[in-house]
């Protein structure tokens, strides 16, 4: 199984409150603006990564509304349990329309089973690549409705503090922000109802 750290709410053991605490720290200390590579620094590093084989995640204690951050090929992954208010909001017209690519037309930033909606396998379940699409910097989960440091119609997303991209809770960028396409999802299956794998497409995984 791999280590993964915890950005959300309710952590629950000690491993993912030192995890959490990691975030946290760079968080706090205004390092959120930093690049992928001094993150990367903070994390474990583990050779199955480096060498790009596949991780394995048991996703069954995720509460809704929370994320935590994996890494996988030396990239952070995110995984974030959408909550159903997040469902509805991601479907609204009035986030589409401030979306540049909601339907996901790009086909570089998906595979194929994730261009639907919620850019995901699960609806509930969101797995992406945790990098800017401007120049990699490492966004910053906002779930919180209404922050008035990033927009006055915020509903909850990814912010950007290098260059202020901003990106809803499916990784979709809005438009008038310097971020040119979506977050990128990675290739990712489930071997059961809460086992989740990054790195494997769905089509290739076998059931246990
Ligand atoms: S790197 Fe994210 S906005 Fe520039």
């Amino acid at each position: 199984m791999s280590e993964a750290s915890n950005n959300g709410p309710g952590p629950k053991s000690p491993k993912r409150r030192k995890l959490l605490t990691l975030t946290g720290l760079t968080g706090l200390s205004g390092l959120a603006i930093a690049s992928w590579p001094f993150l990367r620094s903070l994390l474990p590093s583990r050779k199955a990564q480096v060498l790009g084989a596949p991780i394995q995640l048991d996703v069954s204690e995720l509460e809704p509304g929370e994320q935590i951050t994996a890494e996988w090929r030396g990239q952070p992954i995110w995984v974030l349990k959408r909550d159903d208010e997040m469902l509805r909001t991601l479907a609204s017209e009035n986030l589409l329309d401030r979306l540049r690519d909601p339907d996901s037309e790009v086909r570089t930033q998906q595979p194929g089973y994730a261009k639907n909606e919620m850019r995901s396998l699960k609806p509930e379940y969101f797995i992406c690549i945790a990098i800017c699409t401007h120049l990699g910097c490492v966004p910053v989960y906002r779930p919180e409705r209404g922050a008035p440091d990033i927009d006055k119609d915020w509903q909850g997303g990814y912010f950007c503090p290098c260059h202020k991209s901003k990106f809803d809770l499916a990784g979709r960028v809005f438009k008038g922000v310097p971020a040119p396409v979506n977050l990128v999802i990675p290739p990712h299956s489930y071997v059961d109802e809460e086992t989740l794998v990054i790195g494997i497409d769905q089509e290739q995984t076998r059931m246990r």
